[in-house]
């Protein structure tokens, strides 16, 4: 096919490329049970008329070629992440001994309650330190991530609605807000409208007002929110919505900026989910694993998922379903149960006021950045800041993009910040609280080398990165035309 994309050469070979016939990376005893006819039970037209063509390798070069490619790998662990509204922070190692010990790691979510008393009670405990840092009445621990966490919100203040005999249709957001948020209301059936922020990143009051009326079931807000401000208008805006009925949604994704020092349930919030794989350190994945924990006020929780786990009179832990208002089951199981124990692991780990100094530290961070770049770069969003804040580069800087400065930071092993969002041209910089002085300082050099380079050899920084095993790659052609299996053609 003419028009078909290349794989691009790796500079070493592929594991398909290594080996000879007859290597085999395991021995595996002699079958000691009749071979069984294929045909017998598979259907004929999902047999291959040939076996696979597997890779015929030995064990020490399977290593050794995924120990090559994973000391390609960028990792929280080996490089600075300043991914802004992702908070890619240090995942404690303690985490992991505890999500890793038999008695939890070798559960089966089919045992009877009574066997598995221990994570019951680690679950309910959860629950409450998340409704208690929340400041709200009751948590599900059920959905998987942040996004799901939104749909489970909004699907109770769907049925809280519908208790009243009402059927609210529209869902605010605002224009700062993430993707997830609008995509959210529409797979639970609701219309999503925009509301506008000021220059300062706050929500137009005037605008919000103009836009809630009865038919308004939820604003969905990120406060502190994706440009890295703290909405104090925040009792106000809830003011507003409650006076015409409407709920107060809270995206947590940015609770790593308040936790201890503010709880949404003071300044009005009905319902909020966390992100446990950003806020309590859990790892992210490629896509998951993650937790998205939803916390709600005392009148939503008759709408809480099922089942739910408790303290029963008898003092032992247990499942309950009989809730006749639930909005049901919408996990499998009982949620992502080895991330709600890493959460668990840090939240005990910190305690009350280690959790507040991750806030002071992570907005501390921000703003140490934020000042010291202030100079090089455009900041359009009035300082101080949250955890997180946008810097723009400079118009004169002779055509060299966001993308470009990202690329640059590579060469100086930094993670590219997230671009181009929430507002054209941008990055968005998080440094989280779990980096060094020296870390940010060697951020604030490179970032100065990179302003330096963009007035006086701008090409440097266009044609980055120049240090890694792959170079500036055609990335509108690799997500468009994505070679995903070998061999190419
Ligand atoms: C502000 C905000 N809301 C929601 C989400 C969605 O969270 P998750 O990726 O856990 O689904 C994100 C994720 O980056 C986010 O930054």
């Amino acid at each position: 096919m003419p028009n078909t994309p290349k794989l691009q050469q790796q500079d070493f070979p592929i594991l398909f490329e290594l080996g000879s016939p007859g290597l085999c990376a395991v021995s595996l005893p002699k079958s000691d049970v009749p071979q069984t006819n294929l045909s017998d039970s598979v259907p004929g037209d999902l047999i291959a008329a040939e076996p696979p063509s597997l890779p015929e390798i030995g064990e020490l070069d399977v290593v050794r070629h995924y120990k090559k490619l994973s000391r390609r790998c960028f990792s929280v662990d080996g490089n600075f992440y300043p991914l802004g509204s992702c908070t890619m922070k240090y995942n404690p190692r303690i985490n992991e001994r505890v999500a890793a010990m038999p008695a939890l790691a070798n559960l089966h979510p089919y045992q009877d309650e009574r066997d598995v008393q221990g994570l019951l009670e680690m679950m309910h405990r959860l629950k409450q330190y998340l409704a208690q840092i929340a400041g709200l009445a009751d948590v599900s621990l059920q959905p998987a991530a942040g996004a799901h966490g939104e749909m489970t919100g909004l699907m109770m203040i769907n049925a809280y609605h519908r208790s009243n005999g009402e059927e609210r249709k529209i869902v605010l957001t605002p224009d700062s807000a993430h993707g997830t948020n609008p995509a959210s209301c529409t797979i639970c059936g609701r219309e999503a409208a925009s509301v506008r922020s000021k220059a300062d990143g706050r929500v137009d009051l005037d605008d919000l007002r103009s836009k809630v009326d009865d038919n308004t079931a939820a604003l969905m807000i990120t406060n502190p929110n994706t440009v890295g401000v703290f909405d104090e208008q925040i009792a106000e805006i809830a003011d507003i919505l409650h006076a015409r009925g409407a709920q107060l949604y809270l995206d947590g994704a940015n609770m790593n900026a308040i936790l201890g020092k503010t709880r949404p349930g003071d300044f009005g919030v009905d319902v909020m989910h966390y992100n446990t794989h950003k806020t309590f350190s859990t790892p992210h994945g490629g896509g998951g694993p993650g937790a998205g924990p939803v916390a709600v006020a005392k009148h939503l929780t008759p709408f809480l998922p099922i089942p739910r786990v408790i303290l029963k009179d008898d003092g032992t832990f247990g499942w309950e379903s009989n809730e006749p208002q639930s909005i049901g089951k919408i996990r499998s199981f009982f949620g992502q149960t080895g991330v709600l124990v890493r959460a668990y692991a840090y939240i005990r780990a910190l305690g009350h006021d280690g959790l507040r100094d991750v806030a002071e530290c992570a907005v501390l961070s921000a703003n140490y950045l934020a000042a010291r770049l202030k100079e090089l770069y455009d900041l359009p969003f009035p300082s101080p800041y949250a955890h997180e804040f946008i810097l723009v580069p400079r118009a004169a800087n002779h055509g060299a993009t966001e993308l470009d400065i990202a690329k640059r930071l590579i060469d100086h092993e930094i993670h590219p910040p997230t671009m181009s969002w929430p507002v054209a041209h941008c990055l968005m910089i998080e440094p989280t609280e779990t980096e060094s002085l020296d870390t940010l300082d060697h951020f604030v050099a490179a970032m100065t080398e990179i302003a330096d380079e963009l007035e006086n050899d701008p090409d440097v920084v266009r044609s980055a990165p120049h240090t890694m095993p792959v170079r500036r790659l055609d990335e509108v052609e690799a997500s468009r035309k994505p070679i995903v299996r070998w061999p190419a053609d």
